[in-house]
């Protein structure tokens, strides 16, 4: 599997990032099992120096090492040729490495993009469009329902069950279905309102303006109380309107290569279900408290946004060790960040801003603070079970999303991506007229700014 390995362990009063991987063994782990072979795929782009039936001739060899296809695309080519073409296959049956070299004979260009890291020259497969992201239900690294035996619901019968309820919720969710509302019990909500209550205590002095600034509008919007859990659907909704964001269920650990993609489409992989109730400032892993009170309200600013969805984009077929390098850098901003407004600190870090303790401590002289530069950044060391000795500072999230930007840059990938908000999906930047074309739209909106600026003069 891809993506970085960090031990996940009990820490007090403090919620974790969502996409760690989990050491834990699998106890019914039919669900990895059929995931992995099912979601694999490769994803072969080429192009032809003849022009008349050059797919034919391409899927031939296909047909000839028994590759079955599952996807086919053509579109118009920088290269030479008139048309690439891209084609999905199975990598699980036939003799797909033999195709690829006898089609190498044929092309005059060729790129391999795959989840199998052992193919030569491949780029590491990330979703296209924003209904790929249902393939990560199969990919979950640990069923929401496992429970390591230090976990404070372990030997809780009811809470087990019910943690199984919800990641059920999340295995069969799919793109576009609303996500099912849930009835909490009396027992559930007593927890989040003991959350909600002393985090809220701690906002007006220890959170950053963009979180105090949105928290009015989840009460009045999203049914924030500390009385009743909202529902994620209607987060979701809320965030839609605000920033393009939505959520979708997660019915376990995600690897950090999975979780940081959906950020390029704006989607947030949010748990639903809540900690046990023995222990309310206290959580091991990420719950619905350190989803709605950490994450939503930050995700609902523009600017903050755009940071999260850039992390993402620069994911999408990154070399593993960049995946870590972008997770750590993920972990020290919006999971830990802090930031100066005004002169003073405040945290925006959804760890910190769902995280009793470690909220109050944050802003005290005694972690070290250095400023955000992602090169550094994204190799320091974090422990995950104790509060954090070291916290970066952005000035601004803008400031942040600058230096992201630039360090995505010296990610070794042969390729650049752009998000189409309009079809929901990535588009990799490698041909002159699909650029040009870009240049045209900008050109565009820049005419209709100028003019808007001409008005206002
Ligand atoms: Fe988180």
């Amino acid at each position: 599997m891809n993506g970085t390995t960090t031990a996940v362990n009990g820490a007090p009063d403090r919620a974790h990032l969502h996409h760690e991987k989990h050491p834990i063994l699998m106890e019914g782990g039919q669900y990895i099992v059929e995931g992995e072979e099912e979601a694999q795929s490769t994803t072969v782009i080429f192009s032809m120096s003849e022009e008349v039936g050059a797919l034919a001739n391409a899927l031939k060899t296909f047909e000839l090492m028994n590759v079955n296809l599952k996807h086919i695309e053509s579109r118009p080519s920088r290269r030479e040729a008139k048309y690439e073409f891209m084609v999905e296959c199975d990598p699980n049956k036939g003799d797909l490495q033999a195709a690829i070299e006898q089609l190498k004979n044929k092309t005059s260009y060729l790129q391999v993009i795959s989840r199998n890291h052992d193919e030569k020259d491949s780029v590491p497969w990330f979703p296209r469009k924003i209904a790929d992201l249902d393939r990560f239900a199969n990919q979950i690294l640990s069923y929401g329902s496992e429970l390591d035996a230090d976990h404070p619901g372990f030997t809780d019968p009811v809470y087990r069950a019910r943690r199984k309820y919800f990641a059920d919720i999340a295995y069969h969710y799919k793109h576009n279905q609303k996500i099912p509302r849930v009835e909490y019990t009396e027992e559930e909500t007593a927890t989040w309102g003991t959350v909600f209550r002393n985090l809220r205590r701690l906002y007006k002095t220890h959170a950053c303006k963009e979180h105090n600034n949105v928290f009015p509008l989840l009460i009045e919007n999203c049914g924030y109380r500390e009385d009743n859990i909202p529902q994620l659907q209607d987060v979701s909704d809320f965030l839609k309107d605000c920033t393009g964001f939505t959520l979708r269920p997660v019915a376990g650990l995600l690897s950090s290569r999975d979780f940081l993609a959906g950020l390029a489409f704006r989607v947030f992989h949010s748990t639903q279900y809540i900690r046990h109730s023995s222990k309310p400032l206290y959580t091991p892993e990420p719950d619905i408290c350190h989803e709605l009170l950490g994450h939503a309200p930050l995700l609902a600013n523009p600017s903050f946004a755009q940071f999260s969805q850039e992390i993402g984009l620069a994911s999408l077929g990154a070399p593993d060790e960049f995946i870590e390098k972008l997770a750590t850098c993920y972990w020290f901003t919006v999971e830990y960040g802090i930031c100066r407004q005004n002169g003073e600190l405040k945290a925006y870090g959804a760890g910190l801003l769902s995280s009793f303790g470690e909220l109050e401590y944050c802003l005290t002289d005694k972690p070290e603070i250095r400023p955000f530069e992602p090169l550094k950044t994204s190799l320091q060391k974090y422990p995950i079970t104790e509060y954090q000795p070291v916290y970066y500072v952005s000035e601004s999230f803008e400031d942040a999303k600058e230096k992201l930007i630039q360090f995505a840059a010296t990610i070794p990938r042969p390729f650049s991506v752009r998000y189409n908000p309009y079809t929901q999906s990535v588009e990799i930047l490698n041909s002159k007229p699909q650029i040009q074309s870009l240049v045209r739209e900008i050109n565009c909106h820049m005419q209709v700014l100028t003019d808007a600026l001409v008005k206002l003069t």
